[in-house]
């Protein structure tokens, strides 16, 4: 097969950032997806609908026309369960995020006592809001931070609220990957391309790689390979999120550089090549464009996309204006597979 088209895949998981930075990624993300599941830990993270729809409005001037953000609501110990319901009644807002405090880059407003949310998360059940998680405890082993987050925070919240619908996001393990098929349906979870092509090993290849690090960090090579079947075999809970997050290289390349992985510029063009290499490139489209519609229970997008197989460079870097520079993920690599005449 030289080109695929398939439906037009939806992005469940990515940071947009803002200002400059969102100017530079967002065309990257709308010119591949219908739509996608905007993260909302900008500094100050989006926690009303009032900043949502302001943000929504920054994000649609830069994106180009028919691409449709969906907006998330940052989950804090001080989240007004009011300000969410009423937000998600007026479409204002698609979901909440959950990020335990501390766990990833701007999070530090995030949760410290998930308790003081169950109050929202019984609403967010009856009116079918979703609710969507980072899945890292803050202590402990980095490398064992999303299984214990499973077995302390998720399969105990799960339990506690039968109806609700959540997302893992970003999964990195066969742990995770066991637990969502095993929760049966109203749990999903979003794979990136960037740990469906990297293992733990691959960040100190030939050195220390700050572009390849990113969390959840990635994990053993058997880890990777349980991804893959997940995504490839497009199971009903399993849909594709880039996270996507653009960090100034100046912030990469430092002493303490920051985690995220900035996928947008060849993502959709890696998903296509892992399926292309498992022999799955007939279930491409299910897991790009079908099985996160389902789970939010969103009609799939109308219009299509041709990914064509023939070489085609990763940018080395991406200007931001203001003088500041992004180095995408397979930086100046030729991938096998580039968007199509129209889509590119
Ligand atoms: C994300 C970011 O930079 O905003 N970083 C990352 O490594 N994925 C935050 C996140 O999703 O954890
Ligand atoms: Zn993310």
């Amino acid at each position: 097969m030289s080109e695929i088209t398939i439906r037009r895949p939806d992005d469940w998981h990515v940071h947009l950032r803002d200002g400059a930075m969102l100017a530079a990624a967002a065309p990257f993300t709308a010119r591949r997806f219908g739509r996608a599941m905007v993260m909302p830990n900008l500094d100050p993270p989006v926690t009303t609908a009032k900043a949502a729809r302001a943000y929504r409005e920054r994000i649609l001037a830069v994106a180009g026309p028919g691409f449709d953000p969906l907006m998330t609501c940052f989950l804090t110990d001080e989240t007004d369960a009011d300000e969410v319901v009423l937000g998600f009644a007026e479409g204002v807002f698609a979901a909440v995020k959950l990020y335990p405090a501390h766990a990833t880059t701007n999070s530090a407003a995030g949760v410290t006592d998930i308790g003081r949310a169950y109050d929202l998360f019984e609403r967010m059940a009856d009116i079918g809001m979703p609710l969507l998680v980072h899945g890292e405890v803050t202590d402990g082993d980095v490398f064992d931070r999303e299984a214990a987050f499973i077995e302390r925070v998720l399969a105990p919240l799960l339990e506690r609220f039968p109806t609700l619908k959540v997302v893992f996001e970003h999964i990195t393990t066969e742990d995770a990957v066991d637990f969502v098929r095993e929760a049966g349906g109203r749990l999903g979870a979003t794979i990136t391309a960037h740990h469906l092509l990297l293992n733990r090993s691959s960040m100190f290849e030939g050195g220390i790689r700050p572009h390849r690090y990113c969390l959840p960090v990635a994990k053993r090579e058997r880890h990777r390979l349980a991804l893959r079947r997940a995504a490839v075999a497009a199971e009903p809970p399993f849909f594709l999120g880039t996270d996507s997050a653009p960090h100034a290289v100046s912030e990469k390349e430092s002493a303490c550089g920051c985690a995220g992985i900035f996928s947008a510029p060849a993502a959709l063009e890696l998903y296509t090549q892992v399926f292309d290499e498992e022999g799955a490139l007939d279930r491409l489209e299910d897991f790009a464009s079908i099985n996160g519609a389902r789970f939010y229970g969103l009609p799939v997008n109308e219009d299509t996309v041709t990914l064509v197989r023939d070489g085609a460079a990763v940018p080395e870097e991406v200007p931001i204006d203001g003088g500041e520079r992004v180095r995408p993920f397979m930086a100046g690599r030729t991938l096998p597979w580039r968007l199509g005449p129209g889509d590119d």
